[in-house]
Parts: C-alpha cells; sequence; structure tokens
C-alpha cells in the first residue's frame, strides 16, 4: 500500500485492518458461499448494535447516577422486573380500601350538621350507618396493621422490603438535592435506591397515624370500658386527638400521596405497580437508577455476562 504523509499512523493501521478484513471476508464467500456469510455478517451486525444500545444505557445510567441524576433511558428491549410481592400487594390494598372507607366515612361525623354530610348520610343509611362503615374500616385497618408486624419480621420478603425503608444519611442528601432542583439551582434531581425518601415518608407516616388513630379510635369505640379505667378528661382527648389527626391524615394524603403517586406529571394518572406488582426497565432506570444498577450486578454476578441480557429468547430475537 502507497503510504500518504498527511495520514496518520492510527489511520493507515485502520486501513490496513480493514483490507485484511475485506480480503478474509472475500475468501470466506468463496469457501463456504455468499449466503451463508451475508447471514454471519447479519448476526454480527445485530449483536453489534446490541452491545452498543446496551453500552450506551450502562453509560447513561453510570453518568446519571454519578451526578445524582435521575437518567432518561429508553431501553431498546422492555423487560419487566417484579418490584412488589402478592403479599405486599394485598397488604397494601387492604391498607388503601380501609383508609378510603375512614376517610370518607369519618369526615362526615366530624362535620355532622353541615349540608353535604347531610346528603352523605342520606346516601348510606344514616349516621348510626356510617359510624357502622367506620368501624368495619377500623377492622381492616387494624388487621393489616397487625400482620404488617408479622411480614416484616417474620417474613424475609418484608424484612428486605423493611430494612430498605428505614431513613438514611441519604435521604438528607436527596431532599436537598431535589429541592435545588426543582427551585432551579441544580440541573439534575435525586437519582434513588429501592425506596425514594417521598415514599419512605409515606410508609413512616402510616406509623404515627395507625398509633394515634387506632388506640384513640379503640378508646372511642369503647367508651364505656374507657370511662372505668380512666379519667373522663382522657375520653375528651382521645375524640380531640382522632378527630383532627383524621382530618390531618385525610389531608396528608390527598396532598402528599396523591400528588406523588397520581398527579405528579411523571405518574399520572398512576402506575399499575400496586396490582400487577411489576415495573418496567425503563420506569426503573428512571425512578430508581440505584436499585436497577444492583439488580443489573447481582445478574451479572451469577450468570456472567453484562447482565443486562433478557432472559428469555423472544426479547433476544427483538435485538435484531
Ligand atoms: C385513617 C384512619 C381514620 C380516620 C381518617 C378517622 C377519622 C374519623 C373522624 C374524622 C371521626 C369523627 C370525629 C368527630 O366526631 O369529630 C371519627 C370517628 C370515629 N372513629 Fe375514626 N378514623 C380513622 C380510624 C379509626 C379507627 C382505626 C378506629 C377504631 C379502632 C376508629 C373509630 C372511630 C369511632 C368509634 C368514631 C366515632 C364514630 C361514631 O360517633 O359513631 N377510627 N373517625
Amino acid at each position: 500500500m502507497a503510504h500518504n504523509p498527511d495520514k496518520s499512523e492510527k489511520q493507515i493501521l485502520k486501513e490496513c485492518v480493514d483490507q485484511e478484513l475485506l480480503s478474509a471476508l472475500e475468501q470466506l464467500r468463496e469457501e463456504l458461499g455468499a449466503d451463508v456469510v451475508s447471514k454471519a455478517e447479519k448476526e454480527l451486525l445485530a449483536q453489534l448494535r446490541r452491545e452498543i444500545s446496551v453500552r450506551l444505557e450502562v453509560a447513561a445510567t453510570k453518568k446519571a447516577a454519578a451526578r445524582n441524576a435521575r437518567p432518561k433511558v429508553k431501553p431498546k428491549v422492555e423487560e419487566e422486573f417484579v418490584r412488589f410481592s402478592l403479599m405486599f400487594r394485598i397488604q397494601h390494598i387492604v391498607l388503601f380500601t380501609s383508609c378510603l372507607l375512614l376517610m370518607i366515612t369519618g369526615i362526615p361525623l366530624k362535620f355532622p350538621n353541615s349540608g353535604w354530610a347531610a346528603v352523605f348520610f342520606k346516601f348510606t343509611g344514616g349516621v348510626a350507618a356510617s359510624g357502622g362503615i367506620h368501624r368495619i374500616g377500623a377492622i381492616g385497618l387494624i388487621g393489616v396493621g397487625a400482620f404488617h408486624m408479622i411480614y416484616i419480621t417474620m417474613i424475609k420478603d418484608g424484612r428486605h422490603n423493611f430494612i430498605q425503608l428505614l431513613p438514611r444519611l441519604r435521604d438528607i442528601k436527596d431532599v436537598f438535592n431535589n429541592v435545588s432542583y426543582f427551585l432551579g439551582i441544580s440541573k439534575v434531581g435525586a437519582a434513588f435506591g429501592r425506596f425514594s425518601y417521598i415514599e419512605k415518608f409515606d410508609y413512616w407516616a402510616v406509623y404515627w397515624g395507625m398509633v394515634v388513630m387506632i388506640t384513640s379510635g379503640l378508646m372511642l369505640w369503647f367508651q364505656d370500658t374507657t370511662m372505668s379505667i380512666l379519667p373522663k378528661y382522657f375520653l375528651d382527648v382521645a375524640h380531640e386527638a382522632h378527630s383532627d389527626e383524621g382530618l390531618l391524615a385525610t389531608l396528608a394524603i390527598i396532598v402528599w400521596h396523591f400528588y406523588n403517586t397520581h398527579l405528579n406529571p411523571d405518574n399520572f394518572p398512576m402506575s399499575w405497580t400496586w396490582l400487577t406488582g411489576k415495573i418496567s426497565n425503563e420506569k426503573i432506570i428512571h425512578h430508581h437508577p440505584l436499585e436497577y444498577e444492583q439488580i443489573i450486578a447481582e445478574r451479572k454476578k451469577s450468570t456472567g455476562g453484562n447482565g443486562r441480557e433478557h432472559p428469555s429468547s423472544e426479547a433476544r430475537e427483538e435485538w435484531k
């Protein structure tokens, strides 16, 4: 090959390699036939494309995680991860149906003289009937609360989730990062692991709410027993605490939980994970990039490869 003085050594080397490859390909075509070689070429190209997109995805996730930001990556292959077990989902369903019942029947009991409460009582069959429905909700809440204690202590999945829900120093950093992002001071928001500080706050607020609402609720429910043990002002305090905390809990759920899980444009109208228990790779990369990295690292350890390989062969076909 004639040497061109303007070309760098790298370029010359590249040309040599290209030429070598081309002549090797020609030789293969002659020996194996054009059909076999072009099929092999296609497979090689598909593999290359796949490898490149995986590397881009890894790079984007890592880059964003390093900047403490949430990556926006559209993976080439759709894959679903299990986020919530069946037991987790059943507890959540019982919890929210009980809470909805309690809130819907409790608030009219707090404002019984208002016009809208009168309409509500007409619909439910009166104040006493509403109180009865309220007590059904209370049984659901107490039941799920008691079961949850068993779940987080005796069941592996529960213990794992509980540990992940414990507050950490990182959560405080995440709050600062996100607030400065919302204020436009920083260009990127926080990147979360399995549970964000928003979800942790939701979880721990329920503990406080349960202790106050169940204790005061039981005192109101069994007034005679309460009065036979304690002076009357204990019952008055319980009534005040139940009434005000009930309103606070209702507003907190509407403002905090409903905004974050339903009205936030990232989730609107809602994610179906509460029902299916599954989350797509696109969503897990965006909402829980650190957990995603951990899952991939663990998969890599157990299977080898880059860890991002989709387990099903149909999905492998989709890469092509
Ligand atoms: C999310 C949970 C709950 C909310 C939001 C809630 C809300 C309320 C509200 C606002 C009232 C009206 C208070 C007033 O008269 O000013 C009330 C009454 C009452 N609540 Fe709850 N509550 C909840 C949980 C419970 C629980 C767990 C129990 C029982 C263990 C309970 C038992 C009662 C009873 C017995 C009354 C009086 C009802 C009546 O007069 O018939 N509540 N609740």
